[in-house]
């Protein structure tokens, strides 16, 4: 399933790539909250697409099924490998921290996901994610638009507190939260500040710190 899902972006990677564009204010809203908790060193992005967050983040790996996502990632300035975050082509310890955005809504084993990811960590390195949160009116935007097929078809929201639970049980400490969007959907005119904590913007941020 997680493959037939990754196969729809290898098909529309134009539309999804476009989308950025068409939505600015938002994109960098998004940005803002992401810069807030990225470390330096070395970096991979699960899931990286065409590295529209890799590439203005400076995470130097970006790692994606689809070969058409990738091509634009590659011409944004990031090392790309084509694989699956369910087996990663790394060794133990290899990253300084992780970069997931939009992605783990997708994958079928979540916890499985990120403890794969938490295995190519250093110790203390940091897992950083992403997400909308379902419990927020963007969640529920985009929710109906799932529903309908329409964009992010095959997603499964989380919340922030369903992901600090998956946290508990995969060797890593959480740290810190941002979130953001809390203009309402479908778009933003204005350029958003991040605030600490989750439960009023639609998009929150997550970090977590490796245990030793
Ligand atoms: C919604 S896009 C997000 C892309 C990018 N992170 C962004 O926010 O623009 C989801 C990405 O995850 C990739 N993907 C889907 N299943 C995956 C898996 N099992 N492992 C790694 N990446 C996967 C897709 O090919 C797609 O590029």
């Amino acid at each position: 399933m997680s493959r037939e899902k990754a196969a729809n972006y290898e098909k529309n990677w134009r539309q999804y790539d476009e989308w950025y564009d068409t939505h600015k204010s938002l994109y960098q809203t998004e940005i803002k909250a992401l810069e807030k908790v990225m470390p330096s060193g070395w970096g991979l992005e699960i899931g990286v697409g065409t590295g529209r967050f890799a590439s203005p983040l400076a995470v130097r790996y970006g790692l994606d099924p689809s070969f058409n996502m990738l091509k634009l990632a590659k011409q944004r300035n990031v090392n790309v490998i084509q694989g699956f975050g369910e087996n990663l082509p790394f060794k133990n310890e290899s990253f300084n921290f992780i970069l997931i955005v939009f992605t783990i809504e997708l994958v079928d084993d979540p916890p499985r996901f990120l403890k794969e990811a938490v295995r190519t960590l250093k110790k203390d390195g940091a897992l950083i994610l992403g997400i909308i949160d379902r419990n927020s009116l963007w969640g529920e935007f985009y929710e109906q638009k799932a529903a309908k097929n329409e964009s992010y078809a095959g997603f499964s929201f989380f919340t922030p507190e369903e992901i600090l639970e998956i946290f508990k049980n995969i060797d890593v400490e959480f740290e810190e939260s941002f979130q953001t969007l809390f203009q309402p959907p479908p778009d933003i005119k204005d350029i958003e500040q991040p605030k600490r904590g989750f439960g009023k913007g639609g998009f929150v941020v997550l970090k977590a710190a490796k245990n030793n």
